[in-house]
């Protein structure tokens, strides 16, 4: 069964805090995916992240680019948005599965888009509208997805229990 971990985030800066936490256990090759609807705070996640490894350029949403690479904290990393995608065979087309497989951290919002081809991620992050807050579920597929988590926890502020 995947561990999973639950976290209430009261405001933008909740969500900023998570991603910040994300970003010292980060390693290459990790996949992450970031689920929820339009607006959920997936990019605030993903930006404070950014900004925690040291990343001072403008991270912009990659809804238009498609993908958005980086370079920071020792890391080459590469944001994608598949929102716009008609149909998983544009994966292949746009040839993203060179983010995939090798050192490249990949950090990919909407990949219910590119289903069935895209492989599980290292942990996916489910982030739910409640209210004016948000609830975001964290769920680790295989060794590197519990490491993540279990020190995410270990580290953590405001962590409810393991669901
Ligand atoms: N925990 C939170 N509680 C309330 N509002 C939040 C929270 N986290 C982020 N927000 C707000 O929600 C919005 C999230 O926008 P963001 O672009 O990050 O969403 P997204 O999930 O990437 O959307 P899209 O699917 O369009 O890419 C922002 O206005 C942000 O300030
Ligand atoms: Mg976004």
């Amino acid at each position: 069964m995947p561990s999973t971990l639950t976290r209430m985030l009261a405001g933008d800066e909740a969500t900023a805090a998570l991603g910040a936490a994300l970003a010292p256990l980060l390693s290459p090759g990790l996949s992450i995916h970031l689920c929820g609807p339009l607006g959920a705070g997936k990019t605030t996640l993903v930006r404070a992240l950014l900004r925690a490894l040291g990343e001072r350029g403008r991270v912009r949403s990659p809804t238009f680019t498609l993908v958005e690479p980086y370079r920071a904290g020792g890391l080459e990393l590469a944001h994608l948005d598949l929102y716009r995608f008609d149909g998983a065979s544009e994966w292949v087309d746009a040839g993203f599965d060179e983010y995939l497989g090798g050192d490249t951290v990949s950090l990919i919002e909407w990949p219910e888009r590119a289903a069935p081809l895209l492989p599980m991620p290292d942990l996916r992050i489910d982030i739910a509208v409640e209210g004016d807050a948000r609830r975001a579920t964290l769920v680790a597929h295989g060794a590197r997805g519990d490491a993540l988590l279990a020190a995410l926890q270990a580290r953590g502020t405001a962590t409810e229990p393991p669901a």
